[in-house]
């Protein structure tokens, strides 16, 4: 690991910052009290609910840990496509007996609000997706002391978090679970994006700064994969969402090594952009007509999905998975941390020992 990345954990394994309540405080707590780096998820929280959770995680563990920011998207969305999705997702509000959300209500995801509360009282480290912040806000993170990770899907991405000044790049190949990362949502040039392996090599002969990797990390061994392909850490979603300490509803937890759940896909039915997650009724049948319109198409959406949680209808929520969903154990956080970090070392001294033979 770099010699920043190092200070801020013992083991090169970072938990992913996983929005809409996985990533709670006492997940990261207990990754970062393993050894591990966690990070809390900002995204959809008020400006006050990323930091009473920051609060929250001070009182569980002196460790550091991160807190991860969604930038503010242009608003490029044509409204005729968004009136057109709202029809085809009539019939799900009369199931679900919900109005949709209103869309007209999004804004930047309380950036501006974040950024002052994250620089009056500083966190070890701070990580960006959906874009790049700007020179002027990483120097201030800089000053502030606070290390910062821009998230990037291509080398170009890469290339531009650097010279905008981050101290490092989380390279997210499409593997990942979730959203894709990527600076702009354009159907036009998004061709599903890069697997994990060939996008860490593209990025480690690009930018000079610590490079992250993320997207179906499930085993130690796939860790020792991507180190020795230029990473300096490995972050990991999936592999935490199963974990007793993790706020993600019980039902995806089990959907996650259920064998009805076989398949995972892009899909922008629930927000309006690409995230990989389990293939149920509602991607099936709402995807291919789901316009690019994020955060709107989130907000319209928001209501069924919570409706479906509570109806204990997986078939209509949600469930985010990378592709190697299949893997994932249920232990608890720090179990899991020590034990890829077990298996990382396994890995590597069978390679040293093959190679020496
Ligand atoms: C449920 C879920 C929520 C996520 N939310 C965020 C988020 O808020 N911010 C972010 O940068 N990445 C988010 N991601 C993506 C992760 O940072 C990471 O790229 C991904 O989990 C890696 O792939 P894996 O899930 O296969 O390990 C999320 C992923 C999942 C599974």
């Amino acid at each position: 690991m770099s010699s920043a990345l190092t200070d801020l954990c013992r083991y090169p394994i970072v938990q992913a910052p996983m929005a809409g309540g996985p990533s709670c405080p006492q997940l990261v707590a207990a990754v970062a009290e393993a050894g591990g780096l966690g990070f809390l998820a900002a995204g959809y929280k008020t400006a006050d609910g990323m930091y009473q959770e920051i609060k929250q995680v001070r009182g569980l563990t002196g460790q550091p840990f991160g807190v991860n920011l969604f930038m503010p998207q242009q608003n490029l969305t044509d409204p005729g496509a968004l009136e057109v999705y709202r029809h085809q997702l009539a019939g799900e509000s009369s199931w679900y007996e919900t109005p949709l959300g209103d869309t007209d209500a999004c804004g930047d995801d309380g950036y501006e609000a974040k950024l002052a509360i994250l620089l009056e009282d500083p966190v070890p480290v701070v990580s960006f997706t959906f874009g790049c912040p700007s020179r002027d806000t990483l120097d201030a993170f800089a000053a502030a002391g606070t290390y910062t990770v821009v998230t990037v899907t291509s080398p170009e991405e890469a290339q531009a978090a650097q010279w905008a000044g981050a101290d490092a790049v989380c390279a997210q190949g499409t593997e990942a679970g979730g959203h894709r990362s990527t600076f702009r949502d354009d159907p036009e040039t998004d061709g599903g994006g890069t697997g994990l392996l060939c996008l860490v090599t593209q990025v480690r002969e690009t930018v000079q700064i610590p490079v992250i990797a993320a997207g179906g990390l499930m085993r130690g061994a796939q860790i020792a994969g991507v180190l020795a392909a230029g990473a300096d850490a490995a972050q990991l979603g999936t592999a935490f969402l199963v974990c007793p300490e993790s706020g993600a509803h019980l039902l995806h937890k089990q959907a996650l090594t259920n064998p009805l759940f076989v398949r995972t896909t892009l899909t922008r039915a629930f927000s309006g952009r690409p995230a990989r997650g389990l293939v149920n009724r509602f991607v099936r049948e709402h995807g291919p007509y789901a316009p690019a319109a994020y955060p709107q198409v989130h907000h319209m959406t928001s209501v069924l999905r919570k409706a479906a949680a509570r109806a204990g209808d997986a078939q209509g929520m949600a469930l985010w998975a990378g592709q190697g969903h299949r893997m994932a154990r249920e232990l608890p956080a720090g179990r899991l941390v020590r034990l890829l970090a077990e298996e990382l070392d396994a890995a590597r001294t069978a390679v040293s020992t093959r190679s020496t033979q």
